[in-house]
């Protein structure tokens, strides 16, 4: 498994990827596959906001469609352009579910980076208690 330095160097270089004309922040994100692939994302806004897709899901999409399903990790950076990756940036709760529904909650990891080398670390199943899993459906 790669080091969270390792994975927030890869999010701020996805962050240079984003589209964000309307809330002007920059968000990257690099998910990290249990086979030790990396897929990364950025933020993708829309005119039309509802249409806006957070960087997390990004590099989670782009991961599933191309056939990863088991995930240990991920990085997320944020931050108002002019900012830069400034301070941590937390997922959304959108993203917090989309997560769920392929990692172990428990042990999966996501470290909240910035720019100066900050970085908090937490589990999913503190960010998302109590969660509706896919194993409530079996
Ligand atoms: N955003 C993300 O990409 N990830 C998050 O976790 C929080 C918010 C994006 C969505 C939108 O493009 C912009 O940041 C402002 O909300």
């Amino acid at each position: 498994m790669r080091g969270a330095k390792e994975l927030i160097d890869l999010a701020l270089r996805a962050r240079e990827g984003a589209y964000a004309p309307y809330s002007d922040f920059l968000v990257g994100a690099a998910l990290e596959c249990a086979d030790g692939r990396v897929f990364t994302g950025c933020n993708i806004e829309n005119a039309a906001y509802s249409v806006c897709n957070c960087a997390e899901r990004t590099a989670l999409f782009k991961a599933v469609s191309e056939g990863a399903r088991d995930f240990v990790q991920i990085a997320i950076v944020g931050g108002k352009r002019a900012e830069g990756a400034a301070q941590i940036c937390a997922p959304c709760g959108v993203c917090r579910q989309a997560l769920l529904e392929f990692c172990d909650a428990g042990d999966f990891l996501v470290h909240l980076g910035a720019a100066d080398g900050a970085c908090v670390t937490y589990r999913l199943s503190d960010l998302l208690p109590a969660a509706f899993s896919p194993e409530r459906l079996t």
